[in-house]
């Protein structure tokens, strides 16, 4: 299957575990970019208030089309229990174009189940595989075992 990772970050985090699950398929990777400056506890302010009012804002414009991908793997922080706008305005601009979706997360600890379940009903489809990682997990790399069972179960 032709897969893309597809993903947006704030921090990093986010961008860390997208580039290593791209790397582990040997698969295409496309950061998405906000044009909304969301840094500093303002930026952190808004976004939370955007997310959990499910917003939508607006991305620069994508280099890859997800309809030419057999696959389509979406990466997002968790913003105030739900996924983040700019990963929710990628999904309501692509539903279309989106044939199997599979999911990843990263959080300080709250609302997998609430993020989760958002992205399946914004997406309309049930994703192949899903996978959460901690913030907590993510400098020691503890989650690179779990993001190769991920990876696995997505390979034909
Ligand atoms: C606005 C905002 C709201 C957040 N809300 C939650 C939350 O509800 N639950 C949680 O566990 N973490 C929450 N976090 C923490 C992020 O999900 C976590 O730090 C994530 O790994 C950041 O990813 P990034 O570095 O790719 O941006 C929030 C972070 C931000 C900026």
């Amino acid at each position: 299957m032709k897969a893309l990772v597809v993903y947006y970050s704030r921090t990093g985090n986010t961008r860390k575990a997208g580039k290593e699950i791209a790397r582990e398929l040997g698969c295409d990777v496309e950061e998405i970019v906000d044009t909304v400056n969301r840094a500093g506890p303002i930026g952190f302010i808004m976004a939370g208030k955007q997310a959990s009012s499910k917003g939508l804002t607006k991305l620069k414009p994508l280099t890859k089309d997800p309809s030419q991908y057999d696959l389509v793997i979406i990466g997002t922080p968790v913003w105030a229990a739900t996924m983040s706008s700019p990963v929710r305005t990628f999904i309501v601009e692509n539903k279309d174009k989106l044939k199997n979706v599979a999911f990843f997360i990263t959080l300080g600890g709250t609302g997998e189940a609430s993020t989760l379940q958002g992205m399946e009903e914004a997406c309309g489809k049930k994703p192949m595989a899903t996978l959460t990682i901690l913030t907590s997990d993510i400098k020691p790399g503890a989650y690179l075992d779990t993001l190769k069972k991920f990876v696995s179960g997505l390979k034909p």
